[in-house]
Formats: C-alpha cells, sequence, structure tokens
C-alpha cells in the first residue's frame, strides 16, 4: 500500500497532493513546490500553522487534482510525532473525500532537526496507522481504505528509503492487528476463539505456536491463572509463540495479559463504562501484534511470548474473596479482590516462561490498574523495573515511538502491604494508595533475578476519541514500542 517514488512533485498525477508547510522554514528544494507553497502562504488563510490545512483544486502548475497544504507549525517545534499526525489527518481526510490515491511530499528535514529516514518512516507509519477502518460489523460500510499511498522524494533517496517501506509496513500490520483483536467485541473473542484467531495468524507468519488449553494449564500446575477463569463457561488458554534467529545470542521473553473480558468476577465491577473491558486483552494483542511483525523484519534476538487469555466472570464456580489459590510458581495466593486478576494471570505466564525458556530478561505488558490511569493519565504507560537498563531501554524505545512512557518506582517497603494472614501472598494492597506500584510489586515477587519489566498500558491500550492516526478503540498501543526495543537490543550486562 505504500509506496516511494523519485518523481518530481509537480508532475505527479494523483486523487490529492500533500505538502507539508512550517510557518518559518522552507521545507522544499524543489524549485516549483517551494513557489507553490509561497504563493499559498501569502494568503491570509494558509500560513503553515500547526494542524492548519488549505485545498487548492485543479492547480495549473501540478498535475494533482487537489493539493492539501498541511501546516506544521514553527521547524523548531516540529518532532517525528508531527509528521506521523499531519499524515495520519490528511489520509483520514482523503477518505472521507472518497479518494483512492494520494501523494506526499517527503519534506526536506533538516529544518525540522530529523534525519531523512526519521521523517519519511515518521509519515509513512502516521499515513498507514491512519488507513484502517474496522468496519467487520457494519453492513453498510461508509468508507473505504486508499489503495495506493506515495511518498514523493528526491532523486537517488528512494533506493535507500526503500527497506524503510517494508519496515513500517510490518509494524503497522502488527500494529493494525493488535487494534483490531482488542475493538472486537469481547462475544467474538472468547479464550479459545481470541487463541485459535492468534495462533492461525502466527502460524501463517512462520511463528512457532503453541496452544495450552485447560487440561495442560492443569498439568502445569498454572492454579493462579486458572482461578480467574473459573467462573467463565470458556476455559482458558495460553499461547506460546517463538520466533527464533540463528545468530541471535541473547532471548527475551515477553508476556501480554489476555483478560478477553473483566467483569471484575465476584467483585463484581460497577455497571458504568464496564464495557471497556473488552480491551483488557490488550496487553496480549500487543505482544502478538509486536510476534507477527518481528517474524517479517527477523531481528537477531530470540523472542519467545507468553498470552494467557482468560474471560473473569462471577458464576457459581467462579473463584471467591478469601480463596487461596496456589500458583505455578508453588506461591500460594491469598484472594482478595477477584477484580485484582490480571496479576494472577501474569505470575503463571511469566514464572513459565522464566523456567522453561530461560530467557536473558522478560517484559509484560498490561492493562493492569486503574490506579496507573489515575496517575499518569490515558496516554501514558507506567513502567516498572528493578532494572536500569532494561527500564532505560524501554524509555528509549518509547521516545523513538511516541508510544509514551514514564517510569515508576518498585519502593520495598510498599511489599508489606500484600502479606497475607493464610498464603504466602495476596492479590491485592492493605491500602487503596500506589495501587499500580502494588500490583507490580505482586508480580514481581514471582520472577526471581531475571532481569524484568512491567508496562502498564491500562490507559493508552484505548481511546474513546479518534486521534490523528488511530481510531476509536484499540491503539495497538506497544506493538511499536517492543519493535523498536527488540530491534535496538543490548545485552543487559
Ligand atoms: N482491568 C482492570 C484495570 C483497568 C482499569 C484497565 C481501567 C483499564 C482501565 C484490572 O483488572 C482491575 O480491575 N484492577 C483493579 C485492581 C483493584 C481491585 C486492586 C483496579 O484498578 O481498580
Ligand atoms: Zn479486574
Ligand atoms: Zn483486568
Amino acid at each position: 500500500m505504500l509506496n516511494l517514488t523519485a518523481a518530481d512533485a509537480t508532475r505527479v498525477a494523483t486523487d490529492l497532493l500533500c505538502v507539508p508547510v512550517c510557518e518559518d522554514e522552507s521545507l522544499h528544494a524543489a524549485a516549483e513546490v517551494a513557489a507553490l507553497v509561497k504563493r499559498i502562504q501569502s494568503l491570509p488563510e494558509f500560513s503553515g500553522k500547526k494542524d492548519e490545512t488549505t485545498l487548492l483544486y485543479d492547480a495549473p502548475e501540478t498535475k494533482a487534482r487537489r493539493i492539501l497544504f498541511a501546516g506544521l507549525g514553527p521547524a523548531g517545534k516540529v518532532d517525528a510525532e508531527s509528521l506521523r499526525s499531519l499524515a495520519g489527518r490528511a489520509v483520514a481526510r482523503a477518505i472521507e473525500m472518497k479518494l483512492k490515491r494520494v501523494h506526499f511530499v517527503v519534506p526536506t528535514p533538516e529544518p525540522l532537526g530529523l534525519s531523512l529516514p526519521e521523517a519519511a518512516a515518521a509519515l509513512m507509519e502516521g499515513a498507514r496507522l491512519a488507513n484502517h477502518i474496522f468496519d467487520r460489523y457494519r453492513k453498510e460500510k461508509k468508507h473505504s481504505p486508499l489503495n495506493r499511498i506515495v511518498f514523493v522524494v528526491k532523486k537517488g533517496a528512494a533506493s535507500r528509503l526503500k527497506p524503510l517501506v517494508t519496515k513500517v509496513e510490518a509494524v503497522c500490520r502488527g500494529t493494525l492487528a493488535a487494534r483490531d483483536w482488542v475493538t472486537t467485541p469481547s462475544n467474538d473473542k472468547r479464550p479459545d476463539a481470541l487463541a485459535a484467531d492468534i495462533a492461525r495468524r502466527a502460524r501463517r507468519s512462520k511463528l512457532k505456536v503453541t496452544v495450552l488449553d485447560e487440561a495442560a494449564l492443569k498439568r502445569l500446575k498454572c492454579g493462579s491463572l486458572l482461578s480467574v477463569a473459573a467462573g467463565s463457561s470458556k476455559p482458558a488458554r495460553m499461547v506460546v509463540l517463538e520466533y527464533r534467529h540463528p545468530g541471535a545470542k541473547e532471548k527475551l521473553a515477553l508476556v501480554g495479559k489476555g483478560v478477553t473480558f473483566d467483569t471484575g468476577g465476584i467483585s463484581l465491577k460497577p455497571p458504568a463504562g464496564m464495557e471497556d473491558m473488552k480491551s483488557d486483552m490488550a496487553g496480549a494483542a500487543a505482544v502478538a501484534g509486536a510476534m507477527l511483525t518481528i517474524a517479517e523484519l527477523k531481528p537477531a534476538l530470540n523472542v519467545v511470548a507468553a498470552l494467557p487469555l482468560v474471560e473473569n466472570m462471577p458464576s457459581g464456580s467462579a473463584t471467591r474473596p478469601g480463596d487461596i489459590v496456589t500458583s505455578y510458581s508453588g506461591k500460594t495466593i491469598e484472594i482478595g479482590n477477584t477484580d485484582a486478576e490480571g496479576r494472577l494471570i501474569l505470575v503463571d505466564a511469566i514464572a513459565y516462561l522464566v523456567k522453561t525458556a530461560k530467557p536473558h530478561a522478560v517484559v509484560d505488558l498490561a492493562t493492569l490498574t486503574g490506579a496507573c490511569v489515575m496517575a499518569l493519565g490515558e496516554r501514558i504507560a507506567g513502567v516498572f523495573s528493578p532494572d536500569d537498563r532494561l527500564a532505560e531501554a524501554l524509555l528509549a524505545s518509547s521516545g523513538a515511538t511516541h508510544e509514551r512512557c514514564w517510569r515508576m518506582p518498585l519502593p520495598d517497603d510498599y511489599r508489606d502491604f500484600m502479606k497475607s494472614d493464610t498464603a504466602d501472598i495476596r492479590n491485592l494492597s492493605s491500602t487503596r494508595w500506589g495501587g499500580a506500584i502494588t500490583a507490580a510489586l505482586f508480580i514481581s515477587a514471582f520472577v526471581d533475578n531475571t532481569p524484568w519489566a512491567h508496562v502498564d498500558i491500562a490507559g493508552p491500550a484505548s481511546i474513546s476519541k479518534k486521534g490523528p492516526y488511530c481510531g476509536v478503540g484499540g491503539t495497538g498501543f506497544g506493538v511499536r514500542l517492543l519493535c523498536d526495543l527488540i530491534e535496538n537490543w543490548k545485552p543487559l550486562s
């Protein structure tokens, strides 16, 4: 869908030519484009302010039916995210106008303080991610995505940027797969169905796939995971995905929370907003999406992923508050609240991978706590890790992808809040404060010495108002973060 061409921008025949414009600096070396921009900027209605746009029809100097001038604001304030947003908005507008083919003029990146690959990749990413519509539940499809999105670059740059197209396409495919899984309603992604769908996509991508069913999980003694699934009429699954590279020196383990719907269980959630709990499997979706991407990009790192999939329901067979369950690690857990279920499935999946795969590091992604959303809002994830290098690697990937993360503390004394009178540990803190931290500390009690990081994505996993390059529903948050982490992986010791 994405393409590159080294043409003269004024000569391309297209439905829409998008020209990024800065308020204060020229971004176009080609004289014809620069002249056109100058002419438009002399008009009172367009100066290139951020998010300002103007449309020009059938300009005699070009072969484009329409030119969309899109403002970026002052050059000094532009970053890769400004370009993702600009491209996303332009694609959304073209879809709205029912167009089929859009060309973007890739700007000279120097005034923006970016490299050409950085600028081009950002535009491609924003455009590709915006060119996606979740309408499989609508009989009447109102709009359809663009067929072709082409990036016009200067001569000589096209062949150099070609590998970037392949990379961005793969990363976006993984992200869009994750978005679709999250947006799918919970009646169509119960644990068995979601496991089958992930397994199908993963096999098609040539990943090694193992689906552990309820009997296998019982044999493995994943009592903590199974206790969450106990109330549902659909049994638990754990999908294990493996990617291997012959030149790999290290192995990374990924775990994603996959609660296909979180009612809270017997500690039932209040009805307002409960429908949002269809996104409680966004961690699993992000990890699965990232695995699909790396299967295409083939980085030199072995990666193994575990996706515990359960539905947290109240029923006559559901786990009760006060029950004590035995986890895979052998540690017993007193259930203080059946709504603190994410940590219960994560600890069995993490302990299983640490024991069987012996990874050099493990990273889990989970829509784990409302407290993390309270602390950081809906757009920023919390990163928890006792390992500074792993935390810094995640924060570096966060900066590169604009999947924003903020490091949170793991204070040792807060562990006391999870002491149980009857079991080894309790899944609920004795204080209502610092819930994101105590949840992370609970997980850490099951990880031993393997470097570990936990990313609480409860805020950014889904959105209820559309963004510049993401529609309402799942955001796929974490896919780009994990792909960047893997691409830039360095041994921790
Ligand atoms: N899935 C929720 C966390 C969540 C909340 C995700 C809001 C997305 C948006 C999780 O399982 C949960 O219910 N957590 C409880 C924990 C509490 C019972 C200790 C919470 O955050 O209130
Ligand atoms: Zn819950
Ligand atoms: Zn949950």
